[in-house]
């Protein structure tokens, strides 16, 4: 039996497939390669086996999904595959929508016509819009403050739907921001365009492909008055999936699992960390509130340590340190410079 993870070359993606991998599971990998390459594949192979299966297809296409899960014996499916800058989202809603409601259609699909019910959907602490109160709980109230975000509420809530019908069982794990990378440093983000997310743009400062980053607002109600988010190590990201898939029950239904520390840090703090990492003082500028910015957000991850068994271990300094190791391997990401 296999596991098929959907936009596995992607960045969450490759390093969950590697770590599904380490698991004793055959990973099948799908992804149409829209914002990631062959060589992310390469070297997701290097880290598994040469001849991992690849599949280069989208997957709102569930006869392609379809005949996948029958030729490798799937029972179980982690759907990553979706389109995810928030900025890009508010640009080309009907995009968003197509892509990441499409695909989650087209895999649900494939999943209940060929009798697979274990189901790992990808959602996002977006969800959460600007909470209330922190840290938020899976019951928090949720909303969309961008198209992005609609997108993760309206899969959420058509696996819901599809659950309560169907012997589909689904976990929605809802991460917080995501950095890092594999320890080997030939797994990493790799951002097409200029990087709109935090650590990817100071990283991309520190190999000389940027001239500075800028803090997006000083005058927030935090601390040091720039905003607060739950940085976690993708690397602890895989292991959740993991944890997801074994935890699992029959009969689960929907279950939404926040992965985050529990710890929430500042802009300024993400960036004194790297600086001692890199061991320069990056050039920064401070530049105004970015549109659609919350102040402040972090997990209450008790649900995931009660229900998976799973908690994050890796630190702000080692999230960074490993994302360095990648960058530097990989001054230009998995394209030669
Ligand atoms: N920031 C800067 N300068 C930059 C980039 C970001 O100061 O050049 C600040 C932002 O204003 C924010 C913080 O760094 O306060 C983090 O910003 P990111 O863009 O890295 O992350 P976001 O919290 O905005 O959003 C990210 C992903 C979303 C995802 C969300 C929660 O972009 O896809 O985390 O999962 F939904």
């Amino acid at each position: 039996m296999s596991v098929l993870v959907t936009g596995g070359a992607g960045f969450i993606g490759s390093h969950t497939a590697v770590v599904l991998h380490e698991s004793g599971r055959k990973v099948v990998i799908l992804d149409d390669l829209s914002n990631s390459s062959t060589a992310a594949v390469d070297a997701i192979r290097s880290l598994t086996r040469p001849d991992l299966p690849f599949v280069e297809a989208d997957a709102a296409d569930s006869d392609v999904v379809g005949r996948v899960i029958v030729e490798h014996e799937v029972d179980e499916v982690v759907h990553f595959a979706a389109y995810k800058s928030v900025s890009e989202s508010v640009e080309k809603p009907l995009e968003y929508y197509s892509n990441n409601v499409g695909s989650t259609i087209g895999v649900t699909r494939a999943m209940i016509e060929n009798g697979v019910s274990r189901l790992v959907f990808s959602s996002s602490c977006t969800v959460y819009g600007e909470p209330d109160e922190v840290p938020v709980t899976e019951s928090s109230p949720t909303g969309a403050v961008n198209p992005y975000g609609a997108t993760k509420l309206v899969c959420e809530q058509l696996l819901v739907d599809v659950a309560a019908v169907s012997a589909l069982d689904v976990m929605a794990l809802r991460y917080f921001n995501p950095v890092g990378a594999h320890p080997s440093g030939n797994i990493g983000e790799d951002p097409i365009g200029v990087p709109t997310n935090l650590v990817p743009y100071l990283m991309q400062v520190a190999v000389g492909r940027l001239d500075r980053l800028s803090v997006f607002g000083e005058d927030y109600d935090t601390p040091d008055g720039s905003a607060v988010r739950d940085y976690i190590h993708v690397m602890d990201l895989a292991h959740g999936h993991v944890a997801a898939l074994d935890s699992m029950v029959p009969h689960g239904r929907f279950t939404a699992v926040n992965l985050g520390t529990g710890e929430g840090h500042s802009v300024l703090e993400v960036l004194a960390v790297a600086n001692e990492v890199i061991g320069i003082s990056l050039p920064t500028q401070v530049a105004g509130r970015r549109a659609g910015d919350v102040e402040r957000i972090w997990a209450d991850p008790t649900l995931a340590a009660q229900l998976l068994g799973w908690h994050a271990n890796r630190s702000l300094h080692e999230m960074l340190a490993d994302h360095w190791h990648w960058q530097q391997k990989h001054p230009t990401g998995y394209r030669a410079s």
